[in-house]
């Protein structure tokens, strides 16, 4: 079988790693590349954890750093859930590695026009993936389908009508919605995965050395969410994209119109998610709507088993 072969398009950040550490190990994935920018924290700590990543796993893939900043309105971190570094709670072994010597849009530029079909998977702000499409619009012949976290039908989470990814840039998911090709995972199923202790320590069980990276770095995050949002276990956002590619029985979509508020008011970076066709406007992108949640934690754990101890 053919595997996939995918760009993760990511700001490391706790769920970010999980979902590379689902890419690096499934059968079903080829992961070419990660492309980096800023979002939970500034791009110099979010390129050197994923970095970290890549040199941890053990994967033979570029990182090219994008953008700094969003497209047009003012840059934002999320230093409470991801700490100081943006990726708190492990601390990884001095690695001599470097990036790319391309930007992360000349990278996916060159890439897709290597490949012919990819799939690319944002688990960030779309900065990256806007400035791409701006500079490369022929390349999306090359693009199956574009798997992202972000915006929610229902309420936000830094805003009480939008989602980080998007608020963080909304210039640019609009730019990305606008391609037709988005399978958006939101906050409407994302919230509904919670590391539950119970979970955590179902993952600790697994005792390889990925499942301890795993361990350590979900116990800061839940901690983080904790103090922020009350919550027992945190909502593991970002490896939704990934558990959908590898079963995407884990997660049901539906098609319908979204739009995404540019307008700078309190609604600035909302999805407007038009899920009962009220104004029958074109289908432009698959929402998740619903998710298998023993499924999840199924995937997730298996994924994390395929490593060697
Ligand atoms: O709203 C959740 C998203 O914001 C996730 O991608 C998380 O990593 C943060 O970037
Ligand atoms: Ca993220």
């Amino acid at each position: 079988m053919d595997k996939r072969k995918i760009i993760i398009d990511c700001d490391p950040g706790h769920d970010d790693a999980v979902a590379i550490m689902l890419a690096a190990s499934s059968p079903k994935l080829e992961l070419l590349a990660l492309t980096v920018e800023a979002g939970n924290q500034t791009l110099e700590k979010t390129g050197r954890n994923s970095l970290n990543l890549v040199n941890y796993l053990n994967l033979n893939i570029p990182v090219a750093l994008g953008e700094k900043r969003p497209l047009k309105r003012e840059p934002q971190t999320c230093a409470a859930i991801h700490g100081e570094s943006g990726l708190d709670g492990f601390t990884f072994p001095k690695y001599e590695s470097s990036y790319s010597k391309l930007s992360a849009v000349e990278l996916i530029h060159e890439l897709l026009n290597e490949h012919k079909k990819v799939t690319l998977v944002p688990t960030g702000p779309l900065t990256n993936i806007a400035k791409w499409i701006l500079t490369y619009p022929d390349d999306l012949k090359y693009v199956d389908e574009i798997v992202l976290m972000g915006g929610s039908i229902g309420y936000g989470n830094v805003s009480p009508a939008a989602e980080f990814n998007i608020l963080c840039d909304p210039e640019a998911a609009e730019i990305v919605f606008n391609t037709k090709k988005v399978k958006m995972m939101g906050l409407d199923v994302t919230r509904q995965v919670l590391l539950y202790p119970e979970i955590l320590e179902r993952m600790n069980k697994i005792g390889n050395r990925v499942s301890d990276l795993f361990y350590a770095l979900m116990k800061t995050f839940n901690k983080n969410q904790k103090k922020i949002f009350g919550f027992i276990g945190a909502p593991l956002h970002d490896p939704a994209t990934i558990v959908y590619l590898i079963d995407p029985s884990v997660i049901e979509l539906k098609h319908m119109n979204v739009v995404i508020d540019v307008t700078g008011g309190p609604s600035y970076g909302r999805t407007n998610c038009d899920q009962f066709d009220y104004l029958h406007q074109e289908k432009n992108a698959y929402v998740a709507v619903n998710i298998n949640v023993d499924k999840y934690w199924d995937v997730i754990e298996e994924g994390l088993r395929r490593y060697s101890k």
